[in-house]
């Protein structure tokens, strides 16, 4: 997991580069769009703890994790992982959960049946200080797996919408002021969902008339208008071309299929900072890509770049959702 000082820079360029996929649509053929969104869901296949299924795709990876929860006497096992790292985390899962199931909501009629969604996961599980002292695959992992809670207003307003509930619009109404209604917003992440819920109440002002609501519009307007003018504007290509040295730990290790023997927590180290190319394709990961200066090393050691994460992938998967059915209906 980056940090979410980190993130919450990482996710404006994300937003950025949807940007530009917008400005170069006709650099992209229709079968792109389709095949980069399958690609991103695939991705969660390497990020799958817990009993794999026979249908698993990304055949490199095995079961790990099959103990999770065992030590409080409770079911943790399945989920996602997080990053590069091994751990489970809350937040940041519920922010992937969350931007994935509103992409279905908003786009889900342009996914195909062959867009297989990741499954819910579980709360966070395990240690981020003790895993990031490790470099070892999933499957290898013997560190404690603790367990940590997860947060609300956002979920209120989901709650809103679905239900139309009013004691959920009294909540949203009582508790409101902490979105920071008079608070320019400059990201969307999984440490700082108020950008994402203020779109999510400015819809219900824009679908449904809920005058409460309308001040929300204001305020996603400007978070969506400021991230355009006068910031850095990646071009995003469709090349055969891709990072060599994802930082993610089942990715850069022997599979256990290749390699049963165990490799330790210390042991793995080597592979992190080794020059090889990641034996194992994390396919369709988003990493966080290149820095201010357009530079990227594709240095597995260069976390800020190289690293991919579950809440990189989750809100393209909807922009490649809309963009595909798009140009198939050109
Ligand atoms: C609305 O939500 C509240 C809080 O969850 C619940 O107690 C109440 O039964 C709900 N009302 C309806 C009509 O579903």
């Amino acid at each position: 997991m980056v940090s979410a000082v980190e993130n919450s820079l990482a996710m404006p360029i994300l937003f950025l580069a949807l940007c530009s996929l917008c400005l170069s649509c006709s650099a992209f053929s229709p079968q792109d769009y389709s095949d980069a969104l399958e690609k991103s869901i695939l991705f969660y296949e390497g990020q799958r703890p817990g009993k794999l299924p026979s249908n698993q795709l990304l055949k490199w990876r095995a079961d790990s994790g099959l103990h999770d929860g065992s030590s409080y006497h409770v079911d943790l096992v399945g989920g996602y992982y997080d990053a590069g790292d091994n751990v489970k985390f809350g937040l940041p899962m519920a922010f992937t959960t969350t931007s994935l199931a509103w992409s279905v909501i908003e786009f889900g009629s342009s996914m195909s049946a062959r867009a297989r969604m990741p499954e819910p996961p579980s709360v966070g599980v395990g240690d981020p200080n003790m895993d990031h002292h490790c470099w070892e695959r999933p499957e290898d992992m013997d560190i404690p797996r603790n367990v940590y809670k997860d947060e609300l207003l956002c979920g209120a307003s989901w709650i809103h919408r679905a239900s139309q509930n009013v004691s959920y619009l009294a909540y949203i109404q009582s508790n409101g002021h902490t979105l920071g209604a008079e608070d320019d917003d400059f990201s969307f992440s999984w440490d700082d969902k108020q950008a994402g819920t203020k779109v999510v109440l400015s819809k219900g002002f824009l679908e449904k008339n809920i005058q409460e609501f309308q001040l929300y519009k204001a305020h996603s307007d400007n978070y969506i208008c400021s991230l355009i003018p006068g910031s850095p504007n990646f071009q995003v290509q469709y090349t055969p071309r891709y990072p060599l040295h994802v930082q993610n730990r089942g990715s850069s290790l022997q599979s256990v299929h290749a390699q049963p023997g165990k490799i330790d927590c210390n042991y793995g180290f080597q592979y992190l900072y080794s020059g090889s190319p990641n034996p194992n394709v994390l396919v369709g990961a988003v990493l966080r890509g290149p820095d201010s200066k357009d530079n990227f090393a594709d240095n597995r050691n260069n976390y800020q770049q190289s690293e991919p994460a579950t809440y990189f992938n989750a809100p393209f998967v909807g922009a490649l959702a809309f963009f595909a059915a798009q140009s198939n209906a050109n």
